[in-house]
């Protein structure tokens, strides 16, 4: 089974930000990591980051009765406490009760010398494995990197009595699935990361790859593996769930990190596997596809990107949240070169969480969590929208609404405006052409959201991005033009959703400008609303109080 084509995604190519023969080790003194990273105006303060050092892939988001019995949000990720690069990977974790106030925990699991994870203890899950006397045993499967291309899965379980889940050990039995082809029969390029279930008695889990020849016209197709075992430590491989086309500059070659889900659809329920696509050691974006399962093998009917930020919201994970929510963090990867990374101590931030449905046109769609709103410290303004709108800051929710009454009409939204106006960065939204007959999914969207970083800073400025080109795509408009946009910055993280279709980016911008200029002349009852935000973590984790905005 191939995926249908997916509309509009540009080609991207940024390499991966580790090697694949890392080089030599860097480290230096968390105390000194800390304070750098405390002193760095572009570090986000109410997305989730590290408290120093590297942060990519979400891991093992889960929820457990915490030491009072109240439902604690783990988070784990993937990090590098000894410096701001992807080296010898740990799980980092912390764990919040609202989804927007987070405590760091130790470092939970770290790669252990000659074990089959010596390299990088990779992206993976934490489940709750039952256990013959009815015990809950919160257990870790990921993916052990040793120096092949393809990982092995491996098993830590919490050792019981700590409310925290602060200690956890390694299964004796790891890796309990082993290397391509061994594991799989398939000679493939490569494996790894986790998605778990339990379903009709019988563990199931899907791993990332590629096959080669699966895809479309003899390419490799990005591939999610499937395994089942009566325990977490016998698997049997079942074969792919799905396969994608091959098609390098939309599914990728391989998949990296499946997530698989149900959502309730207009129709009923609908199956949603996430993807991030992968090509050749570049990270390309996040794909969803929805269809039917049927045992283990996926039907795949739609697919989308997740957002149009391409690999600035990667390798997303998801829960289902005891009130019913399904929510999803990505990686807001970093965008920085290595050197401007160490001297600033940290790398690379969450998502903030964002939780996910299924549209009338059957489109996946993402909207912050309500939780959100919680940070909001101080309106900056409340207008129906005659003129542009001047407000200065760098940690703002601004929600923009009204109607693009005709094809070409459009709102621009200019953030980290300098004094001069010489240095800015350009979010426009236009209504687009209606789309051709018969277009389903994004392809039928009408709206164009577009972001332009070509004058965001000087070329060799010191914050300037590592990379600037521009990232777009169709959003959903209503049927009459209705615009429904709400946009988070947060310093250098920048988040747009417009009704609930995603642009994030990571942005290289002088810390000084901080002018936002909001022109909806073309916006049919517009109504812009802003607020100033406040901070995710305890007073002392990010250092100096956020520098004041001036009022508008
Ligand atoms: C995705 C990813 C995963 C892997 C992890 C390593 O960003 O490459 O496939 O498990 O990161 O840190």
């Amino acid at each position: 089974m191939t995926t249908p084509p997916q509309p509009d995604a540009a080609p991207r190519s940024d390499a991966a930000p580790w090697p694949a023969t890392p080089g030599p080790r860097i480290e230096i003194p968390p105390a000194e990591q800390a304070a750098r990273a405390a002193a760095d105006p572009a570090r986000p303060r109410w997305h989730i980051t590290a408290p120093w050092g590297w942060l990519n892939d979400p891991n093992g988001l889960s929820v457990w009765p915490g030491p009072d019995g109240e439902d604690l949000i783990h988070l784990f990720y993937q990090h590098n406490s000894r410096a701001p690069v992807h080296d010898l990977i740990e799980w980092g974790h912390q764990y919040s009760a609202d989804l927007i106030h987070w405590t760091d925990l130790p470092v939970a699991l770290e790669p252990g010398p000659d074990g089959p994870d010596a390299l990088g203890c990779w992206s993976g899950v934490v489940v709750d494995d039952v256990r013959p006397d009815g015990a809950h045993a919160p257990t870790m499967v990921y993916s052990g990197a040793a120096g092949r291309s393809t990982q092995v899965c491996c098993l830590a379980t919490a050792v019981p009595g700590d409310a925290l889940l602060t200690r956890w050990v390694k299964d004796a039995a790891n890796p309990v699935i082993d290397a391509a082809p061994a594991s799989t029969g398939l000679d493939l390029p490569e494996m790894r990361d986790h998605c778990v279930w339990r379903e009709n008695g019988r563990w199931y889990q899907l791993m990332g790859s590629g096959i080669p020849g699966a895809g479309a016209d003899g390419a490799q197709g990005g591939a999610a593996l499937c395994f089942s075992g009566e325990d977490l430590r016998t698997w049997t491989y079942e074969g792919p769930l799905a396969v994608g086309d091959g098609d390098v500059s939309t599914t990728g070659t391989v998949w990296e990190c499946p997530d698989l889900l149900r959502l309730p659809g207009p129709g009923g329920e609908v199956d949603v596997l996430t993807v991030s696509a992968w090509h050749e050691e570049a990270t390309m974006r996040s794909m969803w596809m929805t269809g039917r399962r049927t045992g283990t093998r996926m039907e795949v009917d739609l697919v989308g990107r997740c957002d149009l930020g391409e690999n600035y919201f990667y390798a997303p994970q998801s829960l289902a949240l005891p009130d019913g929510r399904r929510i999803v963090i990505g990686w807001m990867q970093p965008n920085a070169v290595e050197a401007r990374r160490l001297a600033v101590g940290w790398a690379g931030s969450m998502s903030i969480p964002r939780q996910m449905s299924i549209a009338d046109d059957g489109t996946v769609r993402f909207v912050p969590v309500a939780e959100v709103r919680s940070l909001r410290t101080r309106r900056l303004v409340e207008t129906d929208g005659e003129g542009p709108v001047r407000l200065r800051g760098d940690s703002l929710d601004l929600v923009l609404t009204g109607r693009l009454e005709r094809v070409g009409d459009g709102v621009v939204i200019d953030l980290a405006v300098s004094v001069d106006g010489s240095r800015r960065t350009r979010l426009s939204l236009e209504r687009a052409a209606d789309p051709a007959d018969g277009a389903r999914g994004q392809g039928a969207w009408t709206g164009r959201l577009r972001l332009d970083r070509s004058a965001s800073a000087e070329p060799g400025a010191p914050w300037a991005g590592e990379e600037s080109a521009e990232l777009s795509g169709p959003v959903p408009l209503g049927p009459c033009g209705e615009v429904d946009l709400r946009l988070l910055l947060d310093r250098s993280s920048l988040e747009v959703f417009v009704s609930g279709q995603p642009l994030s980016a990571r942005l290289g911008v002088d810390p000084a400008d901080q002018g936002v200029v909001v022109d909806a002349g073309a916006l049919a009852d517009a109504r812009l609303e802003a607020w100033e935000m406040g901070e995710s973590y305890p007073a002392g984790r990010l250092g100096a109080a956020p520098r004041a905005c001036a009022q508008p």
